[in-house]
């Protein structure tokens, strides 16, 4: 099963596509994750990596659809995977139709997270992440069942991110209107694009999205 979540930052994409990458035994592919490795790498390309993150704004497509074309020919995506945070523009969903043609696979489901601005807001002034595995809690709606300790990886380290601030949160909420909601209409226009109520707790959430992860995969063929 190949699945997109789709939603603004702070729409909970990390936290459920966890919980399905546990539930479905399927990979989370986080290019936030993979990038946020990448700007902790300390070299030239990891610095400006980083540099755009912060400000909130978006790295290059060619370097990203590079990424994803690689990692999904990794053998642990043959059982499926769950793109979190990609595709972020249109030239990136046109590049993700040619490569899963070239790999002979299809998506299953794009599942958008319907979140408003305030609760998106307040979901990112309070979120802390574990620093090894990249795990999203928060001060108020989801604190870890140990304190201290994340429940995905065990480690005790956790980060604030630094694209939380309000200018780069400011700037991720313009970036993700100009050109990533361009986006939806394609998704829509092929029938596979389904709306999920983000802002309902978690547990409702994924609830949500199970329910259509178990409804007749929403494409029906090869894309
Ligand atoms: P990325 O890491 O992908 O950030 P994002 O899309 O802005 O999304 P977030 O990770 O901030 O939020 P989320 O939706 O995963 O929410 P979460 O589950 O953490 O990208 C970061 C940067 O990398 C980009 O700005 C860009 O620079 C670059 N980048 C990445 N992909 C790129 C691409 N394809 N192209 C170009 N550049 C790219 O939840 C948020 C908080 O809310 C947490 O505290 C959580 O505990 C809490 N929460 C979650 N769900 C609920 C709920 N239902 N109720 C209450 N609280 C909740």
């Amino acid at each position: 099963m190949n699945i997109i979540l789709l939603g603004p930052p702070g729409s909970g994409k990390g936290t459920q596509a966890k919980r399905i990458e546990q539930r479905h035994g399927i990979v989370q592919l986080s290019t936030g994750d993979m990038l946020r490795a990448t700007a902790a790498s300390g070299t030239e390309f990891g610095t400006r990596v980083k540099a755009i993150m912060d400000s909130g704004q978006l790295v290059p497509d060619d370097t990203i659809i590079e990424m994803i074309n690689d990692r999904i020919a990794q053998p642990d995506c043959r059982r499926g995977f769950i793109l979190d945070g990609f595709p972020r523009t249109v030239p990136q969903a046109e590049a993700l139709d040619a490569m899963l043609a070239r790999h002979g696979l299809k998506l299953d489901h794009v599942i958008l997270l319907d979140v408003d601005a305030a609760t998106l807001v307040d979901r990112l002034s309070g979120r802390f992440t574990c620093n090894r595995c990249g795990a999203s809690y928060h001060e108020r709606y989801n604190q870890p069942r140990r304190e201290g300790i994340c429940d995905v990886c065990g480690s005790p380290e956790f980060v604030r991110r630094a694209d939380d601030r309000p200018e780069a949160v400011t700037a991720r909420f313009e970036v993700y209107r100009r050109q990533t909601e361009p986006i939806l209409p394609y998704y829509t226009e092929r029938g596979i694009l389904r709306r999920v109520d983000g802002v309902a707790d978690i547990d409702a959430v994924t609830a949500e999205i199970e329910s259509v992860l178990s409804s007749a995969s929403s494409s029906g063929g090869p894309v």
